[in-house]
């Protein structure tokens, strides 16, 4: 009797819950029925695109349309959203997606940027064209072959170098705070080359005049109060095309996505080879001693 009476409360209790579920289903049913459906904003993006591989491909550009109620709100996100669900064959170099690596750097509504911290444009009547850095060789798609880029990279040795004789890890090289400080807005340059590409002189001499990036890289090492080889670096620049095709334009400073100042860093390096400025002697003995 016990279990039979039981048995009839569990089922009318099970009852109850369905009644319930039931009811709670319909008006969650009749509530999204309610909500209206988002218009699509269908934006258009136009993107370069050249294959090497496909026979006869030449350059042209592609348009792909993306919905921006389910895109991120960066370039970037659109075209990744355009290579996971629209055209796995487009092609682009990407890593960190916030600014730090530097490998989505590309021309985007006619400026060198960086399509990871680059909103997209939400005006939907107008498509947003991109393209791979201008006057570059490019290798696929949005690719460009940065082989130029990174030899000249190279070729300023962007290291501490010291005539001491110690191997690496051998001693701590002191810098004064004052020293130090003089590496702000230098050594964060990420080196994604918007701005040699931007440079209407790099466009015309990349394989002798060193850029923007470089140079400021140059300038970073040369000023180091602990580095010992500054006269040996501004040596390898004094020629007619390392430095001086720098013709003081600004494209560079003006197109950095991080707000880096190459075009002063050069005026610096100039100021260095002509004499006009010295390094000076470092605030603090890189080896601690008095
Ligand atoms: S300032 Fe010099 S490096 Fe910068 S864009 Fe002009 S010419 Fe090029
Ligand atoms: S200076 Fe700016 S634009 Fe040039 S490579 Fe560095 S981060 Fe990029
Ligand atoms: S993905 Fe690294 S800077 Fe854009």
């Amino acid at each position: 009797m016990a279990s039979a009476g039981a048995a009839k409360l569990l089922s009318g209790n099970f009852g109850n819950v369905c009644r319930q579920l039931a009811v709670r289903s319909q008006s969650t049913a009749a509530a999204t029925a309610a909500q209206p459906v988002p218009e699509k904003r269908l934006k258009k993006f136009s993107i370069y695109r050249w294959d090497p591989e496909k026979q006869g491909d030449k350059p042209h550009m592609q348009t792909y349309e993306v919905d921006l109620n389910t895109c991120g709100p960066m370039i970037l996100d659109a075209l990744l959203k355009i290579k996971n669900e629209i055209d796995p064959s487009l092609t682009f170099r990407r890593s960190c997606r916030e600014g730090i690596c530097g490998s989505c750097s590309m021309n985007i509504g006619g400026v060198n940027t960086l399509a990871c911290i680059s909103k997209i444009d939400t005006n939907l009547n107008k498509a947003t064209k991109i393209y791979p850095l201008p006057h570059m060789y490019v290798i696929k798609d949005l690719v460009p072959d940065m082989n130029n880029f990174y030899e000249q990279y190279r070729s300023i040795q962007p290291w501490l170098q010291r005539d001491d004789g110690l191997k690496p890890g051998d001693q701590q090289y002191l810098q004064s705070v004052d020293d130090r400080k003089k590496l702000d807005g230098l050594y964060e340059c990420i080196l994604c080359a918007c701005c040699s590409t931007s440079c209407p002189s790099y466009w015309w001499n990349g394989d002798k005049y060193l850029g923007p990036a470089v140079l400021m890289q140059a300038y970073r090492w040369i000023i180091d109060s602990r580095d010992e080889m500054s006269e040996e670096r501004l040596k390898r620049l004094r020629d007619p095309f390392s430095v001086y095709r720098c013709h003081t334009i600004m494209n560079c400073t003006k197109t950095c996505p991080k707000g880096l100042n190459p075009g002063r860093a050069i005026a610096e390096v100039k100021k260095l080879l002509s004499g006009i400025a010295k390094k000076g002697e470092p605030g603090l003995n890189p080896m601690g001693a008095n």
